[in-house]
């Protein structure tokens, strides 16, 4: 352990000080997989009148995912797509979308971003909303992956029936996932 000491002003700050947190929050970047991994757990205790608790339809949807043959940062992002829910419902997919994003490819960030306007497609009619939400992003490249994962992947997650893997089965890809920031 370093005897650093750091500062108490930015503006007071030397290269050397932001040499020794910058290697100290990469020896910790595992926290990001950690917290991940209990806000997810934490799903489980939500459940608001669906048929399956919030825990159970993120791990049927990256079950989904993965089965389809996506990619890891795909199928991350298909578990975590609802995490925003442990804070708040509303604007949950950009919660979501803003913690995935310096771990993802950019059109996977996209489709957890917009994903609720996709879903809107299967039940905003119940609403009055616009079924047709979705078709602001048609022409996007990445517009094709929204709706595979709204219409195959999560929207029919809601199964009781649905052999859905469990946390332990993702956690490696998930630990591989945030262990690597593409950006800061
Ligand atoms: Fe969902």
């Amino acid at each position: 352990m370093s005897t650093t000491t750091s500062f108490r002003r930015m503006d007071e700050s030397t290269a050397e000080q932001w040499a020794e947190i910058g290697s100290r929050t990469f020896e910790r970047q595992d926290r990001v997989a950690n917290r991940v991994l209990a806000m997810l757990e934490a799903l489980g205790d939500i459940t608001d009148g669906f048929a399956v608790d919030q825990l159970t339809h993120s791990l049927q949807t990256a079950t989904r995912a993965e089965e389809a043959g996506a990619e890891d940062d795909m199928v991350v992002a298909a578990l975590c797509h609802d995490i925003g829910k442990y804070v708040s419902v509303p604007n949950h997919p950009r919660i979501a979308a803003e913690i995935l994003r310096p771990y993802v490819r950019e059109e996977v960030f996209d489709v957890i971003r917009t994903h609720q306007d996709f879903q809107g497609r299967h039940y905003y009619h119940h609403f009055g909303g616009d079924p047709d939400a979705r078709e602001q992003y048609r022409g996007e490249p990445w517009f094709a992956l929204g709706e595979r994962f709204a219409d195959e992947w999560d929207q029919t997650s809601f199964d009781p029936d649905y052999p859905t893997k469990p946390l332990s089965h993702f956690e490696p890809i998930v630990r591989e996932v945030f262990a690597r920031p593409k950006s800061f």
